[in-house]
């Protein structure tokens, strides 16, 4: 199939800490992106998947593949200054006339699973793109630039995980728009180019982003359980 799993991985990481960024950090005895890798592997084995990494990581990301004979085929592309960038690249490999699904994860997303990704990809049928959302359990507060703030009601709030997954020539065409600072994920950049029919999936609350340390150790947990 034309099918793509896009995984962005190019993010310096700066909020978990340390020297390396958190997608190449141990997670259960081997660079979290590999879990990341296998696991979208293993839930739709036909689909390509292109990994997008800074050019200063993709020898080390190499070295670690050879260091732990991870050798699940992927094609290496080169970041850009945003998360947005990062997608467009991935996206300047795939012929223009594709005709099947793109679907783009995030690295630090290792949690995924089949039932997820299932999920995903028949809710796209008849839309624009689905992604999985999920309710927000903490009370939310909206804070203006004077410091001020002001109770939001979370009932009307999803967070938005990741793969978000979208027909292929709408994903095109929508990344040939000016990327802007606000597009933190692919809906917002469908939604911009007015492919506003996007479908909400009920998202995993297992399925974290790794982001602030000690996050590590509870994908950990949460892979020992599912
Ligand atoms: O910063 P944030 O956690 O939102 O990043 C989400 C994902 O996007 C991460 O997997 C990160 O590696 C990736 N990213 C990227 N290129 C950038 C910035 C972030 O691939 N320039």
């Amino acid at each position: 199939t034309d099918n793509v799993h896009i995984v962005v991985a190019a993010g310096s990481g700066s909020r978990y800490g340390g020297n390396l960024p958190k997608q190449f950090c141990d997670l259960a005895g081997r660079p979290l992106l590999m879990t990341t890798l296998e696991r979208l592997h293993s839930c739709t084995p036909e689909w390509k998947l292109i990994v997008v990494l800074s050019t200063d990581m993709t020898d080390e990301w190499l070295g670690m593949c050879k260091d732990n004979s991870f050798t699940l085929p992927h094609i290496i592309v080169n970041g850009g200054a945003t998360r947005a960038h990062s997608v467009k690249n991935a996206l300047s490999i795939i012929p223009q006339d594709s005709s099947g699904l793109i679907s783009i994860h995030d690295a630090a997303r290792p949690v995924i699973t089949p039932s997820l990704i299932s999920a995903i990809i028949d809710g796209v049928e008849g839309c624009d793109g689905a992604l999985p959302a999920c309710a927000v359990t903490d009370s939310i507060r909206l804070v203006g630039t004077d410091g001020n703030s002001s109770a939001v009601d979370r009932s009307k709030l999803r967070a938005v995980q990741t793969p978000q997954i979208f027909p292929a020539d709408k994903l095109l065409k929508a990344y040939g728009q000016e990327l802007l600072p606000v597009f933190t994920d692919d809906a917002s950049v469908m939604e911009a180019a007015g492919y506003t029919n996007l479908r909400l999936v009920d998202g995993d609350p297992h399925n974290i982003k790794v982001t602030n340390p000690g996050d590590m150790a509870i994908a950990e947990l949460y892979l020992s359980l599912i």
